[in-house]
């Protein structure tokens, strides 16, 4: 299933605003004063690793120390302060302190802050932002097949997004318009719940028609959270009588079938000849009508009759026994059109022939008489040929190639 790459424009914008906000700080920071430490802000989804690099252009060799969002001290310098697994040293240089925050919590949310202990104290700030990651979408609002015609409302929700997710409906590779994304957050929560509702007026053309709810979210890659649902649909019958074969003929075992063609597939057809009884020697057997021994007076127009409760509908057969000895018409315009494939192929085989044995004929004589002349000072055995056979027979010969 094919799902529209993430929003290429917003990744252009993130990241033009990431190097803008880069640029400034850089340009701005080191040019005025290279003990400034430099950080920048960070995405990070729940439970991913996140790393805070601050780095200065020149050191001092005063310490760099990372605090967080309560300002408790995590590192300073390669010295651990706050006792977290999570938190580790990355790198600790004298111009550089980077440390990697790994299982990362909604609550490790917010702005880090990078010191350098020089006089006066010098500090940076850095935003980390977590994307609560959303569940996989269930899809409720279908329990059971629905007749033709009627409505399915679908609802496709997805927990846990922040920012919150948006969702899109999917018929097979083709979107589909859902109503807007309703989100629901609460107050001491900040993730969303999101859902999206799609009706749609079903058809037979539904019947096991597969709907996809698909989450789009900066966390995930397109298409990496998605749900299915395959849609039943009930639909009437539409009748179709089909022939044992296509000449019936008189004296012969012969049945027609009734093809149902509804969901449910109709349990009970009813056969009938119109204008009159079934003949007896026709013998309703369920979908088929058995004839033990055709005979032409059981010419006519059947009819069948089939009903799945939802509908019903009826289908007609015109029978017109054959004589014993018929050729079906059909196998006659088979045969002529046999009979002329084989005429043309013996034709063409003819023609090939004739054309074959005139040029060996002509092609050995030459052969014969001229063997010697004009092949000596050939460069090789194709030239030597031509030379050999002098340019007016070899015209005459390719003309004859054409006949
Ligand atoms: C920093 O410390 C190193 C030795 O630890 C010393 O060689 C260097 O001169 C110091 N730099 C400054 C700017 O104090
Ligand atoms: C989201 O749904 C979950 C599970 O249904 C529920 O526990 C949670 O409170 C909901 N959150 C919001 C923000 O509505
Ligand atoms: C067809 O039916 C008629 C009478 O219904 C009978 O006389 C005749 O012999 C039958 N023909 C064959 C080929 O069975």
């Amino acid at each position: 299933m094919a799902f529209p790459s993430a929003p290429s424009a917003l990744w252009s914008v993130s990241l033009l605003t990431v190097l803008f906000a880069a640029a400034v700080h850089t340009t701005v920071v080191y040019d005025d004063d290279p003990l400034q430490p430099v950080t920048s802000d960070e995405t990070v989804s729940v439970g991913g690793t996140v790393t805070l690099t601050c780095r200065v252009a020149e050191s001092d060799n005063s310490s760099l120390q990372w605090s967080n969002t309560a300002q408790q001290t995590l590192y300073f310098g390669e010295k651990r302060a706050l006792r977290d697994n999570r938190i580790q040293l990355h790198r600790s240089t004298s111009t550089e302190l980077s440390i990697t925050i790994g299982d990362v919590q909604l609550s490790d949310e917010g702005e880090y802050t990078c010191s350098i202990f020089t006089m006066p104290v010098r500090t940076a700030r850095a935003t980390v932002t977590v994307l609560g990651v959303p569940g996989k979408p269930q899809i409720s609002g279908f329990e059971s097949p629905v007749p033709e015609g009627g409505k399915v409302t679908l609802t496709c929700t997805s927990t846990g997004s922040k920012p919150p997710a948006r969702l899109r409906w999917y018929r097979e590779d083709q979107e589909l318009e859902g109503r807007p994304d309703i989100v629901e957050g609460v107050v001491d929560d900040p993730t969303y719940n999101v859902s999206k509702e799609l009706t749609l007026e079903v058809s037979r053309s539904d019947d096991n028609a597969l709907i996809t709810c698909a989450v789009d979210h900066p966390s995930l890659a397109p298409g990496d959270k998605r749900s299915e649902q395959t849609l039943r649909v009930l639909y009437s019958p539409n009748v179709l009588i089909v022939p044992e074969s296509n000449l019936p003929r008189e004296g012969e075992k012969f049945h027609l079938q009734c093809l149902g063609n509804g969901n449910p597939e109709p349990a009970n057809y009813m056969w009938e000849k119109k204008d009159g009884e079934l003949p007896p020697l026709a013998k309703p057997d369920g979908a088929f009508l058995r004839f033990d021994m055709l005979n032409k007076s059981d010419n006519g127009v059947y009819l069948c009759h089939a009903d799945n409760g939802i509908g019903n509908s009826q289908g007609e057969y015109t029978l017109l026994v054959q004589d014993p000895t018929a050729m079906s018409t059909s196998s006659g315009v088979d045969h002529a059109v046999i009979g002329g494939v084989v005429a043309v192929i013996v034709f063409i085989l003819l023609c090939l022939l004739i054309v074959l044995g005139r040029y060996l004929i002509r092609h050995k004589g030459t052969y014969l008489t001229h063997e010697a002349k004009g092949s000596d000072d050939a460069p090789d055995a194709d030239t030597a040929i031509i030379n050999a056979e002098g340019g007016h027979s070899g015209a005459e010969d390719k003309k004859e190639y054409f006949i």
